[in-house]
């Protein structure tokens, strides 16, 4: 067994959500949360990782499965935080060294803090270091109690407060170091004298420190890394604070966001500089957009988009599972489904690819400098050569293949008759060389 270990609780229903979903799937910018939780662990410096699941245990397992630092401990009956970790026994049994846990439905958990623990802790030589923060409003966290010298004594549970230690505003965010095997020892003493009758990982620390061992507790985290997501309004502040962290990050790379409020992003998606992504633009799942393109407002890039540079997108306008080309031009009301467009290609307004079959999706592609007139309907399969045009309104039917240089028209579309054809002149900076 690869150490450092990490130990994620992800056990829990989650009641307050009121959800026949695990708690720890629910997203944030487009992605479960225990994602991040496992990225975090992972950027720690975790080599392997061991995911307590219960509720749902299924379906938490079937989206972490095929990570292969990541081991699964069943916690069937959910008698609380110490007999979750206790779950992990078996597993770990051999193990020797520092184990990070943490709680699954902390998203905005930040590697740095972490791996400063980790490392803390070996300096130290610690059998338990936990993690703290400061906020300005405790409520709903465990309070950290310490003696006059400013030594930690223990955890509270909220529940368990005395008003004055309610008062308290130093908090346990669960984000804890403990050298194994001693843990071990510790969570065998815990009992479930609480006012929830269950096993609180929380009073291991005191166990340890009642055993002789070093305990510590120090204040590394910041107040946004530990919104713990306990209700859909926690959801909403966590996906916020998330998005805003994902702005800041491409705005410092030298893309303008015009609008933040409006605009979400993936946290997987790529941004090259000088792009523009205007007001209500929605960016999901694995998108690369390029340098200098201008993207919106009120566009959608699915999974799958990839944006050469100086592409622009513009209103309206949905594409997923697709590459456009360097200069393309897809600005108003179109819809590319696995596309390949070529470069300087200009996909008119309300031209769509029809990509699905009822059954299956097809594939369309366009070569460099075609027109394709808005309104047209591209019935994939379809070819389009390059320097092609689609006239405006032509329904291109499945499998056609438009030679390079061709110009169709009609339903279903067909060459225009020798003579008519012509050779639309693109306006490059018309504000309606796409419209037409
Ligand atoms: C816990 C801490 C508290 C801390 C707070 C926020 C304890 C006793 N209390 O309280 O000090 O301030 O988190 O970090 O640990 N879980 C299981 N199995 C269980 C119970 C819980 O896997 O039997 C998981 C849950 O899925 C959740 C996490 O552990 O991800 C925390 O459980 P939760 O019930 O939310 O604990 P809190 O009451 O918030
Ligand atoms: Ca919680």
């Amino acid at each position: 067994m690869n150490g450092p270990v990490a130990i994620i609780l992800a056990a829990g229903q989650g009641k307050r959500m009121k959800s026949e979903k695990a708690k720890v799937l629910h997203e944030v910018c487009g992605q479960p949360m225990i994602r991040y939780v496992v990225d975090a662990a992972r950027g720690a410096g975790a080599k392997t990782i061991v995911v307590v699941v219960g509720y749902a245990a299924d379906q938490v397992e079937d989206y972490l499965h095929h990570e292969p630092d990541v081991l699964f401990a069943t916690q069937t009956e959910q008698l609380g935080t110490g007999h979750a970790v206790k779950t992990c026994r078996p597993l770990l049994a051999q193990y020797q060294g520092p184990a990070l846990i943490l709680v699954g439905d902390e998203p905005l958990l930040r590697p740095q803090p972490l791996a400063d623990l980790l490392r803390r802790q070996q300096l130290d030589q610690a059998a338990c270091l936990l993690g703290t923060a400061a906020l300005a409003d405790p409520t709903g966290f465990g309070r950290i109690l310490r003696d006059s010298a400013g030594r930690f004594l223990r955890i509270v549970e909220e529940r368990d407060c005395t008003p004055e230690e309610r008062a308290i505003t130093e908090v346990n965010p669960s984000c804890y170091v403990f050298e194994l095997p001693g843990l071990w020892d510790a969570l065998d003493q815990i009992g479930t004298g609480n006012v929830q009758h269950e096993y609180y990982l929380t009073d291991a620390p005191e166990y340890l420190k009642a055993m002789g061992r070093k305990v510590r507790a120090l204040n590394v985290l910041q107040p946004d890394d530990i919104l713990g997501v306990n209700t859909r309004q926690h959801l909403a502040q966590a996906t916020a604070i998330m998005q805003s962290r994902i702005h800041d990050h491409w705005m410092t790379e030298g893309v303008t966001i015009v609008d933040p409020r409006t605009t979400q992003i993936d946290p997987r998606c790529t941004i090259g500089c000088d792009t523009v992504i205007y007001p209500s633009t929605v960016i999901s799942g694995v998108v690369r957009i390029g340098s200098n393109c201008r993207v919106g407002p009120f566009a959608h890039l699915r999974d799958g988009t990839v944006l050469d540079d100086d592409v622009e997108v513009g209103a309206f306008v949905e594409i997923k599972q697709s590459r456009i080309g360097k200069g393309t031009i897809v600005r108003h009301l179109a819809y590319l489904g696995d596309a390949d467009l070529g470069e300087d290609v200009n996909f008119g307004a309300t031209a769509i690819t029809a990509n699905y079959d009822g059954t299956q999706k097809h594939p369309t592609r366009i070569g460099s400098r075609s027109h394709v007139g808005a309104g047209a309907i591209l019935v994939a399969p379809v070819q389009v050569g390059d320097d092609a045009v689609i006239g405006a309104n032509a329904v291109v039917t499945r499998n056609r293949h438009v030679a390079d240089g061709q110009t169709v028209v009609g339903v279903p579309a067909h060459p225009l008759e020798p003579g008519r054809r012509h050779h639309p002149t693109r306006v490059p900076d018309g504000e309606d060389a796409a419209a037409r």
